[in-house]
């Protein structure tokens, strides 16, 4: 696709990733001819902010995507299985926020730090948007990977509350302001008390692992191209609006030292490595966090328990690098000459 701008179509522009795609599309100024913003009939005709204007949401439907580009989903996965398919067989390159072709295997699953030549072949015409927790780790190990190959993960996650979408912020605050008040908490979307609290929220997959920490195991795998890399992740929901924390303990095939995965971090694509834990504001918090770019990559130590692996904590913008920028990143280094 050589041209010079695009006809770009947002499915769920209203939602949190949604609306994040439609800033990060405007900060990196895509070049867009025409932007589509669909969403499910309770949204059409409102107006939401785009290119020092306003653009009026439309309502999905498979018309949607005649003369359209670029494809960028996030809507969930019910919508993609039946909508992704038709803009793919409208012309268009469709790059998929949701879970629903992730481990289709003819569709990839793409980081453009870690495997961005994936993105080449699409036989469906889809490509896949990994997971929010997936995407940052996976940002953070590829340059340790490179040199000493990963063998084993051990990896705990803080996720932020708009991981789940835009309602979740919404029942977090009227959560915390009813608890400060002292009034009865009445959980909206979280399923309990979800303010000064932390949750498993998560359906239940197999093994008696959530459906989220299998995503962890499956896509980190399928987007580092080794199926022998072991992952065993508890995923954990915190009162925190916007940013996943991750704790990250990691064995190679051959020792690694924090001295040197710290020079490996150092200047690795998309990370920003913060190495004064001790100091305020110098180790990586998701408050900071938001509203940025980078995975930060801080608290890299030498392993006590097991000689020869490291162990960090990695902070990112969950609706940011682990959505829409990864997905607009996907597009640009597709479709952008800069
Ligand atoms: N939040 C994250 O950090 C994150 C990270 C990675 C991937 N994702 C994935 O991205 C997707 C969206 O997540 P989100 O957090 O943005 O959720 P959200 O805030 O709940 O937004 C959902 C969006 O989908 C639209 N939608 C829902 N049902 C629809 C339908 N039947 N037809 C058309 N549009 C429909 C909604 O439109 P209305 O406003 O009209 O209801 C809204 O725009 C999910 O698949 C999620 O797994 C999320």
């Amino acid at each position: 696709m050589s041209k010079a701008s695009f006809v770009v179509a947002v499915a769920g522009a209203t939602g949190a990733v949604g609306r994040e795609m439609l800033r990060t599309l405007e900060q990196r100024s895509f070049p867009i001819s025409k932007l589509v913003a669909l969403a499910s009939e309770r949204s059409a005709g409102q107006k939401l902010p785009f290119g020092g204007g306003e653009v009026v949401v439309e309502e999905l439907g498979p018309k949607s995507f005649e003369g359209v580009d670029i494809a960028l989903f996030s809507a969930g996965a019910s919508v993609s299985r039946e909508y992704a398919p038709i803009a793919a067989r409208c012309g268009a390159v469709v790059i998929d926020n949701s879970s629903a072709w992730r481990m289709d295997p003819d569709v990839p699953l793409v980081v453009p730090e870690v495997n961005i030549e994936a993105a080449k072949t699409r036989p469906k015409g889809i490509i896949a948007n990994p997971n929010c927790s997936t995407i940052q780790m996976v940002v953070a190990l590829k340059p340790l990977h490179d040199a000493a190959r990963v063998k084993t993960i051990i990896v705990s996650t803080y996720q932020a509350t708009s991981g789940k979408g835009q309602a979740a912020v919404e029942d977090l605050l009227q959560q915390t302001r009813a608890s400060l008040a002292g009034e009865t908490v009445t959980p909206t979307v979280f399923p309990g008390q979800m303010a000064f609290n932390v949750l498993c929220d998560w359906k239940a997959g197999e093994d008696d692992y959530s459906e989220e920490e299998l995503k962890m195991v499956n896509e980190t795998r399928k987007i580092m191209g080794d199926a022998a890399i072991g992952v065993s992740p508890t995923t954990v929901r915190v009162p925190v609006v916007n940013g996943h924390s991750e704790s990250v303990h990691v064995q190679f095939h051959r020792p690694m030292t924090a001295d040197e995965a710290k020079r490996l971090l150092r200047g690795a694509e998309g990370v920003v490595l913060m190495d004064d834990a001790y100091a305020p504001g110098k180790h990586p918090q998701p408050f900071s966090a938001a509203g940025t770019d980078p995975v930060y990559v801080g608290r890299v130590r030498d392993d006590l328990a097991v000689a020869g692996a490291i162990k960090m904590f990695v902070v990112a913008d969950n609706l940011r690098k682990g959505a829409a920028l990864n997905a607009v990143q996907i597009a640009e280094k597709l479709f952008v000459q800069r």
